[in-house]
């Protein structure tokens, strides 16, 4: 008895990870991603992987509103990322 719930519950949360998975790219916008069991926001996530490779991550608190945006655009051409993927980090920066 104790087996057969447990399996299918492993059956359930595989479904849920694949649904997961196919999700992402369809709506990334409200996905979130976790990383040693943290959950770590999809803006969060683009930004420590897409604006750290040149150099440092600035902290999210070092730029006002105003002063991210004119900062992104710039940067999106050089990270080359999307306008959505801009949009998440630009959401991410400005909590
Ligand atoms: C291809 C390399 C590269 C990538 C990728 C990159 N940057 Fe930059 N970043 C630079 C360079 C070079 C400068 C300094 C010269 C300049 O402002 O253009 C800079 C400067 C900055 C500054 C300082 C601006 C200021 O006015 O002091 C911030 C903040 C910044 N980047 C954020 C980001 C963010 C956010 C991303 C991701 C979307 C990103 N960067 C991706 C190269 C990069």
């Amino acid at each position: 008895m104790q087996v057969k719930y447990l399996v299918a519950s492993l059956a359930l949360v595989v479904t849920i990870g694949c649904a997961t998975k196919q999700q992402v790219t369809e709506v990334p916008k409200q996905q979130s991603i976790q990383v040693a069991g943290i959950p770590l926001s999809e803006g969060q996530y683009l930004y420590e992987s897409k604006c750290g490779s040149c150099h440092e991550l600035h902290s999210p608190s070092k730029f006002k509103t105003e002063e991210w945006k004119p900062i992104l655009l710039d940067m999106q051409k050089k990270a080359k990322i999307t306008d959505a993927q801009r949009e998440q980090i630009f959401e991410y920066l400005i909590k």
